[in-house]
């Protein structure tokens, strides 16, 4: 049996060795953005729950389950200061609090295209669940080719003084949209990539993007076929 411990920073120790280190250092940001993190963290894991419940009844209760996987990430710290930077917001909690909400990211991995809705309103027709933000990518791809929905919710987190509404980030794709996604990805985030070749297999990606949802919408209309027999 293996007895887990993971080392998770201590708030109160952080801030005392960053005072007695620098002098007079204010700790205040840094400890609101700690405790921030980790609610944006559980509601993460309120997410995942809901996410895996739904699993759970589509498979037992459903001739077809939408949901082909989840995966879930923390934005690491180092991402979020390049946001910050990137978008020109500053340093502050504030803007973090204001401006980001994808500390806490989950991605759904769909079968077919109208899994996408089925899986949507199962989680913001739950009652806890508040929708703050829809980015409808699949009606309105972007000018790369990229497909998905982007959903910000909210949900109550239960930390020891009561409850605090807290946003995580889900994105809704396809098997097809994500295939695509991770590819086009290496290309755009992959620094090592010659810009020829960015700008060439560019286009031909944004082709593919087409071709792939064309595909996707004709085995959408065989599998509502097969169901309705
Ligand atoms: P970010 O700063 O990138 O998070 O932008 P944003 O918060 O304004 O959100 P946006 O709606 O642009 O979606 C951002 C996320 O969607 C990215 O982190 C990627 O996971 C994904 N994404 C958006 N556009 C593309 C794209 O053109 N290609 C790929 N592969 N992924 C994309
Ligand atoms: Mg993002």
């Amino acid at each position: 049996m293996i007895l887990q411990r993971d080392n998770l920073p201590n708030i109160n120790q952080i801030s005392e060795e960053m005072s007695r280190v620098l002098g007079d250092y204010d700790a205040t940001e840094l400890r609101q953005f700690f405790v921030y993190y980790q609610q944006c963290q559980a509601g993460a894991k309120e997410f995942g729950t809901k996410l895996e419940n739904l699993d759970t009844e589509f498979e037992m209760l459903d001739n077809h389950n939408p949901i082909h996987h989840i995966e879930t990430r923390m934005k690491s710290p180092r991402s979020l200061i390049r946001k910050l930077a990137r978008k020109g917001y500053d340093f502050s909690f504030d803007a973090i609090k204001n401006n980001i909400f994808d500390i806490a990211g989950i991605r759904v991995i769909t079968n077919y295209l109208e899994d996408i809705n089925t899986v949507e309103k199962a989680l913001t027709n739950q009652s806890d669940v508040t929708l703050l933000k829809r980015k409808d990518y699949i009606s309105h791809p972007k000018p790369s080719g990229y497909r998905s929905l982007h959903l910000v919710v909210s949900v109550p987190v239960f930390r020891a003084e009561g409850p605090v509404a807290t946003p995580v980030e889900i994105q809704l794709r396809t098997v097809g949209m994500d295939l695509w996604a991770s590819l086009e990805h290496k290309l755009r985030y992959k620094t090592d990539v010659d810009q020829a070749k960015v700008a060439k297999y560019g286009d031909e990606l944004k082709g593919y993007a087409v071709e792939l949802n064309q595909i996707e919408t004709h085995m959408q209309a065989i599998f509502d076929h097969l169901q309705t027999e």
